[in-house]
């Protein structure tokens, strides 16, 4: 911190983050909080009356901005409630990719900062308190962000979130996360481990890896990430690993192997495939085929037979047709997943797609994604239903709606609740499966853990 960042740091001060889009988001919140607390700032669970308001943006599909903008109004009249001294400031890929156009839309916001410059921070809260005019910071800088980021704070409970890669350099057609994240970068595997250690001395059990390309990790060692997760799979006291979100473009042997062999890791896997049409797949620029798609799934099982899968799915992307859609569809028939996020095409300005000829008309898309969405419901509705007698273990991270319920999540993220005694929050217990749901499942406290 600079000594203007210093003298700004007197009291203690409310900071309240709203935060819209993928993990890496909630992660940088975090880490936005954790950047501010040597400034007096302290977490508060409503805008109003807060020191300070930072909307945490996401510009991967529709209407982001504009709900930028809508809630910017409503902050705008608390703002001015405080007589001024609420700091507002814009964070994420919406201030990324129209920083510009936030100021002069929103000219009361304080301060802009693109996902590179949050270390920043601090300085630019002290540049902001001087009531200079707004501050703004979209650039990417030379400098390696997670150099600057100071270690991770704040506990963040049973299931933590570690990020350990960002940016993209695979320029997918449709997608505006090369532009507002930048080039790819990896954080060292030293650093990951230690955070790792951090986490799991603060309370974690459960640790999953973000990046907007996950698998393509490579640490400075020379690592890979199924290296790391061999070691990470060491640490004492961390029962569960994940990684998201990867690219079937960086599966590679070790990752299959770390699949095989470690118990830790759990068996599921999101796996965006986009499309079922190698047409579309090229327009996409996708660089796979549906077929190597399928043979990645059948790798998958085969290094871990409960293997589960979800993935996201576009329709409409320029150029679709009926054809291709159903290419898509056979595809989800052939794989089979136990969840899925499916999209219709939005046009991102700046990417390549946005331009295309062949724009898909927006009642096809909306007939494309109801079919596509039916078949992936009863694909969820069927895994749940598999799952009814198995006994899994399931990590228990809070109470449940009920009285007398316990919830947490199972190997494959879905809720489960069952009724059982607080104390067993925070640890990975057997629970045998009663009943499904669409959307969670029912269990009970396995007899193995009753008679343990
Ligand atoms: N239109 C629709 N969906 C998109 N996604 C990314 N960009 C777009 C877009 N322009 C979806 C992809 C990606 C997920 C995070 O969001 O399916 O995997
Ligand atoms: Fe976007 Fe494609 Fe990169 Fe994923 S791999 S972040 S969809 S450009």
């Amino acid at each position: 911190m600079d000594a203007e960042a210093r003298d700004t740091a007197t009291s203690r001060k409310r900071l309240h983050v709203i935060t819209w889009g993928c993990q890496m988001n909630v992660y940088d919140s975090g880490r936005m909080a954790d950047v501010l607390a040597p400034l007096g700032y302290e977490p508060a669970a409503s805008p109003e009356g807060a020191d300070m308001v930072i909307l945490n943006t996401c510009h991967i599909r529709d209407k982001a901005a504009e709900k930028v903008f809508s809630e910017l109004g409503r902050l705008r009249r608390m703002k001015e409630a405080s007589d001024g001294r609420m700091i507002l400031a814009v964070a994420g890929c919406v201030a990324q990719a129209e920083g510009a156009e936030i100021l002069a839309r929103a000219p009361f916001v304080d301060i802009v900062l693109g996902p590179q410059t949050y270390h920043k921070l601090p300085e630019m809260v002290a540049r902001a308190s001087r009531a200079g005019g707004a501050v703004i910071e979209t650039d990417f800088p030379a400098e390696d962000k997670f150099d600057h980021l100071p270690d991770a704070a704040a506990p963040q409970g049973i299931a933590a979130f570690l990020t350990i890669q960002e940016g993209c350099d695979k320029f997918c057609s449709f997608c505006v996360v090369p532009y507002t994240r930048g080039a790819e970068q990896s954080r060292s595997a030293a650093a990951v481990i230690a955070e790792a250690r951090r986490l799991v001395a603060q309370g974690s059990v459960e640790i999953s890896l973000l990046g907007q390309n996950v698998n393509a990790w490579h640490g400075t060692e020379g690592w890979g990430l199924g290296r790391l997760l061999r070691a990470m799979a060491e640490i004492p006291g961390l029962k569960r690993l994940r990684y998201t979100t990867s690219h079937p473009r960086d599966m590679d042997d070790e990752l299959y192997a770390a699949h095989r062999d470690l118990p830790a890791l759990m068996p599921f896997l999101h796996l965006p495939v986009q499309s079922g049409s190698d047409r579309i797949l090229a327009a996409m620029n996708r660089k796979h085929t549906a077929d190597e798609f399928r043979a990645i799934a059948r790798k998958l099982r085969e290094a871990r037979p409960d293997m589960a899968l979800s993935s996201d799915f576009i329709v409409g992307h320029p150029g679709e047709t009926e054809a291709d859609f159903e290419a898509t569809m056979q595809l989800v028939r052939d794989v089979t997943f136990a969840m899925a996020y499916s999209f219709k095409y939005s046009q991102r300005p700046g990417t390549p797609a946005a331009g295309a000829p062949m724009q898909v008309p927006e009642a096809e898309k909306d007939r494309r994604l109801q079919a596509l969405q039916a078949l992936l419901r009863d694909q969820q509705a069927a895994f749940n239903r598999s799952c009814v007698g198995l006994t899994f273990p399931v990590l228990f991270t809070g109470t449940g709606r009920h009285p007398g319920q316990i919830a947490g999540r199972s190997p494959y993220l879905q809720p489960v609740h069952v009724v059982g005694p607080v104390d067993l929050i925070g640890s990975e217990v057997p629970v045998t499966i009663v009943a499904a749901h669409p959307n969670s499942l029912a269990g009970t406290i396995s007899q193995e853990r009753r008679s343990a």
